[in-house]
C-alpha cells in the first residue's frame, strides 16, 4: 500500500526537526500536506486509550478482541492464522482511527526468565520471523501499518532502559536479526520500533550501524524507524544515525536542539529531512490505507477462540485419557478455571470484550456433573497462601471433589503478577501451593488432567511426574476457555506445537549463567547456540523438545524426496493419518551441515509445513527450504554463505523425533579471498597453487625444518599451520626477507589461482 508523500523538504528546517518528534502519547505532528498519524499497542489486540494515555498498562484503554499473545499464537505453527488475526487487527484499528498498531514483537527468547516472553514468539528466528512476516501482511494489507519490535537484542527487562548487550557478529545475524531480516525484506513493515537497550556499547537509538548500515542498506527498509516510549537519549545522535521519529510528545526541547545542531555543523540537514521525509511517507500510507470498518465483535470472538484452540499444546497424554469422555463426571480445580490468565502485562495490555470462563465453557461441553473446587488461592504476588491451614483446607476439599468425579482437570499457572513488562523473573517454578495441589489430587485421582497457562516456561518436571495429561496453554487470549473446552473434549484435535523448549531444569537453559549480566552490562556467552541449538549441542536431555506437541490421532511419515535449486531445496514427504480421528499435523523441516567446517547447530528449523487429514488418509507435505536459511555469518566476509557440500534435511514431529531424513548436494557460495600476510600456512596449504609455491619457500627454511620437528617433540606441519605467513617467513626464513618480498609472493600466488 504504497502511497505518493509530500516533499518535507519545501517545508523550513524547524518544521522538519519538529515532525521528527511526537505531539503527543501516541500521535505524531502535522505539517502542511502531512497528517498527523495515530498510533497504539499492541500487539495482540488494539489497547486503545480514548481517556489518557501511557505506555505501561496502567490506564484504561477500549474494549478491543484480545487475541492470543504471541507466546500462545506462537505454538499454531500456523501462518495462515496469523495473517488472519492481522487482518482482524486492522479492521479493529481502523474502527478507532489508527494508523499504526505496535507489533509485532519478534525478539528471541533466549532464556526463559525474560518477563516479557509472552509477547515474543519463540526461541527460534525462522519461525519467529515466518509467523511474524504473515501478521504483518495481514495487518497492512488492512491499511494499518506494523511496528517491528523491539528493534534489537532486547532479551530481557532487567535493566532495560541502560543495558549493554554484548553479542558477536555471527550470533546477532543468526539469531538476533534474522527474524527482522526476514520480516523487512519480505513483508515490508511501514515501521520498526528501536528497543531501549545498547547493543555492544550503543543505544540501538543511536546506533547507525543498526538502523542505516543494516536495516536501511543491507535490507532495504524504507518505512520509519520510531523509538521505543522514552529510548531516546540524545536524539541529535539519534537522528544523525537513523532514527526518524521520537516517542512519546511533546519533544519541543529536542526538536529545538535538532535545528540547533544543524546550525553548528553537528548534523547534517539531510539527516533531518531523511526522517521528516520518512513521517510523511508513513502519513500518505496511512492516508491510502483508510477504511471505514464496522467491527464484527462476535466474528472475532469466534477467531480468537479458533486461534486459541490451534495454540494449546498436549504435552502429555498417557493412556489416551483425553479427549475426555463428555459422559463422564469432571471436577474442575483451580481459580484459573473462573478467572482465566489470558494475557501478559504491561504495554500489550488490553481490554477484552468479553472473557470466556474454562468452566462455563466445560460444561457446555460435559454431558455429566462438573464439580468445582478452588485448590489454591491466588495472591497478587503469585506466593503461596499465607495461611498454611487455608492452603491446606483448600487442598483437602479439591482432593475430596476430585476423588468423587471420574476425572480431574486442574488449572495451574502463573498469576499475571508474576510475569510482565518490565522485570524478568528470578526462576521459573509454579507456586508451591500448586504443585502441593497437583501432587495430592494426582494420588487421590489418577485420572488427572493439567492445564497451563503462564507466558513463559515453566519447570514441570513435578507436572510430568505426577499428571496423566498436560496441556501446555501459554497464554490463549479471551477465548482461551473455549478453545480449553474445544481440545478437552476433542472437538479441536490439539496440533500446536512447542515454540520454546522446556528445560528439565532451568540450570541447562544456555543462557543460564549469562542471565541478566550486571553493570548494565550482559554478555551472551552462549554464543549461536540459543534455545534447542544449545541443548542439542551438548547432547542434553530436556523434558519437551523445541517442537513438541502430540495429537489425539498419530501420524507416520514415508518417502522424503529433496531437490536443490539454485534457490534452496524442496522437502516433500509422505504423511498418513494411522489414527482414528481427523487431525493436522505440523511438519518440521530440520538441516544439518554433517560436515561442516563452521562450528554449527546440530540441527536447525529450516521450513515447515501443516497438513489436515482424516482417519487413514495420506498426502504428501511440500515445504520449501530458501537458501538463505541455509546460510550461516561468515564474520571475515562480513556476510551470509552457503556452505557447499551435503546437507541432512530431516523432516519430523518435534526437534527431536525426526522420523525421515535424505542428504542432498548444496552448490555453495564462493568464500574465496586474497591471500594477504595474515594468511596462515594452513590457509595457503589448503589451496593447490598456495601450497606448491609454499613447499618451496618452505624447503629453504633453517633448522627447524629439517626433522618436521621431532626432536622437539612437536608435529611442526600441524604447528606451523597457524602462524600466518608475513610471520613465518620473515621471523623463521633466515632474515633478509622484507614484508615486499612476502607480498610479492602472495601476489605470485594470487595471480595463479
Ligand atoms: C514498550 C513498547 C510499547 C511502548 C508504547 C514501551 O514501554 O516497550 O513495546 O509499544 O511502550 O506503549
Amino acid at each position: 500500500m504504497d502511497a505518493s508523500s509530500a516533499d518535507t523538504s519545501l517545508l523550513p528546517l524547524d518544521q522538519r526537526a519538529a515532525l521528527g518528534g511526537g505531539a503527543s502519547f501516541w500521535r505524531t505532528k502535522s505539517a502542511p500536506g502531512v497528517a498527523a498519524v495515530a498510533m497504539s499497542d499492541g500487539p495482540h489486540g488494539v489497547r486503545y486509550q480514548s481517556g489518557a494515555g501511557d505506555h505501561l498498562g496502567f490506564g484504561a484503554s477500549d474494549p478491543a478482541t484480545c487475541f492470543p499473545p504471541a507466546v500462545g499464537l506462537a505454538q499454531s505453527w500456523d501462518p495462515d492464522l496469523a495473517h488472519r488475526i492481522g487482518g482482524a487487527l486492522a479492521d479493529e484499528a481502523q474502527a478507532a482511527g489508527l494508523g499504526v498498531l505496535l507489533g509485532p514483537g519478534i525478539n528471541v527468547k533466549r532464556d526463559p526468565r525474560c518477563g516479557r516472553n509472552f509477547e515474543y514468539f519463540s526461541e527460534d528466528p525462522h519461525l519467529s520471523g515466518v509467523l511474524a512476516a504473515a501478521w504483518v501482511r495481514g495487518l497492512q494489507s488492512g491499511g494499518v501499518g506494523a511496528s517491528l519490535k523491539h528493534f534489537a537484542v532486547n532479551n530481557q527487562e532487567h535493566d532495560r532502559m541502560r543495558t549493554s548487550a554484548e553479542v558477536d557478529e555471527r550470533t546477532l545475524h543468526e539469531i538476533y536479526l534474522r527474524a527482522f531480516e526476514r520480516v523487512v525484506r519480505d513483508a515490508r513493515p511501514w515501521t520498526v520500533m528501536c528497543s531501549y537497550n545498547r547493543i555492544n556499547g550503543v543505544y540501538a537509538s543511536q546506533n547507525r550501524w543498526l538502523l542505516t548500515d543494516v536495516l536501511r542498506d543491507a535490507w532495504g527498509f524504507d518505512g520509519l524507524v520510531v523509538s521505543d516510549w522514552g529510548a531516546v537519549a540524545d536524539r541529535v545522535a539519534a537522528v544523525d544515525a537513523g532514527l526518524d521519529l521520537q516517542m512519546p510528545g511533546d519533544t519541543a526541547g529536542d526538536d529545538a536542539a535538532v535545528v540547533a545542531a544543524v546550525s553548528d555543523g553537528r548534523l547534517t540537514e539531510a539527516a533531518v529531512t531523511r526522517a521528516a521525509d520518512a513521517v510523511a511517507r508513513l502519513s500518505a500510507r496511512v492516508a491510502a490505507g483508510r477504511r471505514e470498518v464496522t467491527v464484527d465483535v462476535d466474528a472475532h470472538h469466534r477467531l480468537a477462540r479458533e486461534a486459541a484452540g490451534r495454540s494449546i499444546v498436549l504435552l502429555k497424554n498417557d493412556d489416551a485419557l483425553l479427549p475426555l469422555d463428555p459422559s463422564r463426571d469432571v471436577a474442575v480445580l483451580g481459580p484459573f478455571a473462573r478467572s482465566p490468565r489470558f494475557q501478559g502485562g504491561g504495554s500489550s495490555h488490553v481490554t477484552p470484550t468479553r472473557v470466556d470462563s474454562p468452566l462455563d465453557e466445560i460444561r457446555a461441553r460435559i454431558d455429566g456433573r462438573v464439580t468445582f473446587a478452588e485448590g489454591f488461592r491466588l495472591h497478587a504476588d503469585g506466593s503461596a497462601d499465607a495461611s498454611a491451614d487455608d492452603g491446606a483446607a483448600l487442598r483437602a476439599e479439591a482432593v475430596r471433589v476430585a476423588g468423587a468425579a471420574d476425572v480431574a482437570v486442574i488449572f495451574a499457572g502463573l498469576a499475571a503478577s508474576q510475569e510482565s513488562e518490565g522485570f524478568d523473573r528470578d526462576d521459573i517454578d509454579l507456586p508451591a501451593d500448586q504443585l502441593d495441589l497437583i501432587a495430592e489430587v494426582a494420588s487421590a485421582q489418577p485420572n488427572t488432567v493439567v492445564i497451563l497457562s503462564a507466558g513463559g516456561v515453566l519447570h514441570l518436571a513435578p507436572v510430568h511426574e505426577a499428571a496423566r495429561a498436560i496441556l501446555g496453554g501459554a497464554l490463549l487470549g479471551q477465548a482461551g476457555g473455549g478453545g480449553i473446552a474445544d481440545v478437552l473434549t476433542g472437538v479441536v484435535n490439539p496440533s500446536g506445537r512447542l515454540a520454546e523448549t522446556v528445560p528439565l531444569r532451568l540450570q541447562d537453559a544456555p543462557s543460564y549463567p549469562h542471565f541478566p549480566g550486571e553493570h548494565s552490562r550482559v554478555r551472551y556467552g552462549e554464543g549461536i547456540f540459543v534455545g534447542y541449538r544449545g541443548y542439542d549441542v551438548r547432547d542434553q536431555d530436556v523434558l519437551y523438545p523445541f517442537g513438541h506437541g502430540l495429537s489425539y490421532t498419530t501420524f507416520e511419515y514415508s518417502d522424503i524426496a529433496l531437490s536443490a535449486d539454485p534457490d534452496g531445496v524442496d522437502a516433500v514427504v509422505t504423511v498418513r493419518n494411522t489414527g482414528r480421528r481427523a487431525g493436522r499435523e505440523v511438519v518440521q523441516i530440520y538441516a544439518s551441515v554433517p560436515e561442516s567446517s563452521t562450528s554449527r547447530a546440530p540441527r536447525e528449523l529450516v521450513g515447515f509445513g501443516s497438513v489436515d487429514l482424516a482417519a487413514g488418509d495420506s498426502a504428501t507435505v511440500s515445504v520449501r527450504v530458501e537458501r538463505r536459511d541455509l546460510a550461516y555469518w561468515h564474520d571475515r566476509l562480513d556476510r551470509w554463505v552457503v556452505e557447499g557440500g551435503t546437507y541432512r534435511i530431516a523432516a519430523g514431529a518435534s526437534s527431536r523425533d525426526l522420523r525421515i531424513e535424505a542428504d542432498v548436494e548444496i552448490v555453495g557460495d564462493s568464500v574465496r579471498q586474497d591471500f594477504d600476510a595474515e594468511s596462515t600456512i594452513g590457509e595457503l596449504m589448503s589451496d593447490p597453487v598456495g601450497a606448491k609455491v609454499l613447499e618451496e619457500v618452505l624447503a629453504s627454511f633453517g633448522p627447524l625444518g629439517e626433522d618436521g620437528g621431532e626432536s622437539l617433540g612437536i608435529d611442526m606441519v600441524r604447528m606451523a599451520a597457524s602462524i600466518p605467513i608475513g610471520r613465518a617467513v620473515r621471523s623463521f626464513g633466515g632474515g633478509g626477507v622484507s614484508a615486499d618480498d612476502v607480498q610479492a609472493l602472495l601476489d605470485s600466488i594470487n595471480s595463479r589461482r
